[in-house]
């Protein structure tokens, strides 16, 4: 359950998150998904990737992508800032785990999904730490057959540790047991 609830928002603290990537990482295991590798979606899948790779102890790729044109406004798709190149050679044949923080409208995902199918892979699953419970704008491509969640949320805004500018003032919050329903 998440924790620290301010002004309908979540604060969730580093010891939570870690403890959720290890609760997905169970279920991923449970559910005998054996990936080969992780790819992140940058930025905010970095940090819960490297916690899965102590749990599931396999190598890490990222990408990056974003919403924003150059303008910093909201642009009409999202677009690529970082891509794998010469390691997309090695994605063909291959069980891949995409990991990301958060399942928002899931457009990101569905993007990101449709161009790792077009390299091959055996197999490709998500991962993310926290779905929010609300109308997804994007779609799982039916070759995605396995979606993992470390938690499902109220579709209320998640203030992550590692988006802290005072991390002491968001731990206090985060750890002060109110709980979000
Ligand atoms: P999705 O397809 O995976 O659902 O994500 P979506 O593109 O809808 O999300 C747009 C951006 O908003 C993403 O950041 C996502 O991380 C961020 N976001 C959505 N909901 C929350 C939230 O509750 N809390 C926080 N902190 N971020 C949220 P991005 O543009 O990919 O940038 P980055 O922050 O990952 O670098
Ligand atoms: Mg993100």
């Amino acid at each position: 359950m998440a924790q620290g609830d301010l002004s309908g928002r979540y604060y969730l603290s580093y010891e939570h998150i870690h403890l959720s990537v290890r609760t997905l990482a169970n279920r991923i295991r449970e559910n005998g998904f054996h990936p080969d590798l992780i790819v992140a979606i940058g930025s905010g899948g970095f940090i819960p990737a490297r916690i899965l790779k102590t749990f599931l102890e396999i190598p890490i790729f990222t990408v990056g992508i974003s919403y924003y044109g150059p303008d910093n406004k909201p642009g009409p798709a999202p677009r690529m800032i970082q891509w794998i190149d010469e390691v997309e050679k090695k994605l063909a044949g291959r069980r891949i785990l995409l990991v990301d923080e958060v399942d928002d409208s899931r457009v990101t995902l569905e993007y990101c999904l449709r161009e790792l199918l077009q390299h091959a892979p055996a197999e490709i699953a998500v991962a993310v730490l926290h779905n929010k419970k609300k109308e997804k704008k994007g779609t799982l491509p039916p070759e995605v057959r396995r979606y993992f969640a470390g938690e499902e949320l109220d579709d209320k805004w998640i203030c992550y540790p590692w988006d802290a500018q005072d991390i002491t003032a968001h731990e206090k919050i985060a750890r002060s047991g109110i709980v979000a329903h």
